[in-house]
């Protein structure tokens, strides 16, 4: 029999696109009423390249959070080959940076301010293996004659390795993790590579896009694979394995942006995030490897202490309902839709 209520420890969220203005406001809530932190990623417009640009950013999120919230964005630095790293460094060290993010230039959202030549920013990672400091990787090559569903198994080949090879110290989060190339490449390292994993990439593979009409809903980078690479995924998150953990790429665009002939890639995921990931893992029968993968793993790898407060989980008797679509100023916003029956609800944080 299944338990109908689970007590975890309040979950982080270790990838997150929290934009800024309008939008920020209103997904920022999502975000903040189910994590006690979040690494929020650089890919604004301009990019957050500068330790003062990421204050700066860090100041515009606090000043958007709910009254009272507890909730802690951790920042990180869009690395460009100007990049110097006596910022990284500094930052890193006051506490204002906590990792830095690698988009090849091209790849993704935002990403044209990003690496050509890897080498010409390994004074960066150098100083950043010295001083233990996170990169984290958007890990898909951008040669236009590499077929889309294989930019991430052409990046560890090509990228990731000379990378491990030549900085074998350096903390690397290989992120939002879309193939079994790359399960099978993070199992086979050392305890310096990990993995985030999102709810999406968990519960849908490329026929959800693809099949009966052309969905923009399920358009995200990198792209959903075919489902034999949704199921290592499923199996390394469930497995406990401390090198996975939970990072949803909630990467929110308005309607008008996704619904277009040159659509936006992203899925804003955040609000049910937690309900389906439980739902992934009961069906898996691997509840007990929960709290790990969303509360414990990430924490351990970023060398971080896990939160205080603790999260409630309560099975309903229906399924949720799908989430409905939240209007602003400027358009709707669609939530996710995870395809499937749902059964895990949010019931309430405890704090101490
Ligand atoms: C992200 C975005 O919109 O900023 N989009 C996405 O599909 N995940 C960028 C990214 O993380 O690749
Ligand atoms: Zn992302």
């Amino acid at each position: 029999m299944t338990a109908t209520t689970l007590t975890l420890t309040l979950p982080d969220d270790w990838h997150v696109h929290l934009r800024s203005g309008e939008l920020l406001k209103a997904v920022l809530p999502f975000s903040a009423q189910h994590f006690g932190r979040a690494i929020v990623m650089p890919n604004l417009q301009p990019p957050v390249v500068k330790t003062a640009d990421a204050q700066a950013y860090r100041a515009e999120i606090a000043a958007a959070l709910p009254e009272n919230s507890h909730f802690q964005p951790l920042m990180t630095l869009y690395l460009t080959e100007q990049t110097d790293p006596n910022d990284v460094k500094q930052g890193f060290l006051n506490g204002d940076v906590t990792a830095v993010k690698l988009y090849p230039a091209g790849a993704t959202t935002n990403s044209a301010a990003g690496v050509k030549n890897l080498e010409a920013v390994y004074p960066v990672l150098e100083v950043m293996e010295s001083i233990g400091m996170p990169l984290l990787v958007h890990g898909e090559v951008v040669d236009p004659e590499v077929d889309i569903f294989d930019r991430e198994a052409v990046f560890i080949e090509k990228k990731l390795q000379p990378i491990r090879a030549r900085f074998p110290k350096l903390k690397v989060v290989f992120e939002h993790l879309t193939t079994k190339d790359g399960v099978d490449y993070v199992q086979s390292c050392e305890q310096y590579t990990a993995a985030t994993i999102t709810p999406h990439h968990l519960v849908i593979n490329r026929n959800a896009m693809l099949v009966g009409g052309i969905k923009p809903h399920y358009y995200c980078l990198p792209v959903a694979k075919r489902e034999l690479h949704r199921l290592a995924l499923v199996e390394a998150a469930t497995s406990g394995d401390a090198r996975f953990f939970l990072g949803t790429d909630s990467a929110p665009h308005l309607d008008h942006a996704k619904q277009s002939a040159c659509g936006c890639a992203g899925i804003f995921n955040v609000a049910n995030t937690l309900s389906i990931v439980a739902q992934v893992f009961e069906n898996n029968h691997a509840l007990s490897h929960l709290e790990r993968f969303v509360s414990l793993n990430g924490a351990l790898f970023y060398g971080l202490p896990v939160n205080q407060a603790q999260l409630v989980l309560e099975r309903q008797l229906e399924p949720l309902p799908v989430p409905e679509s939240l209007s602003l100023s400027q358009g709707t916003l669609t939530l996710f839709d995870p395809l499937m029956p749902v059964y895990w609800a949010v019931k309430q944080v405890i704090t101490p």
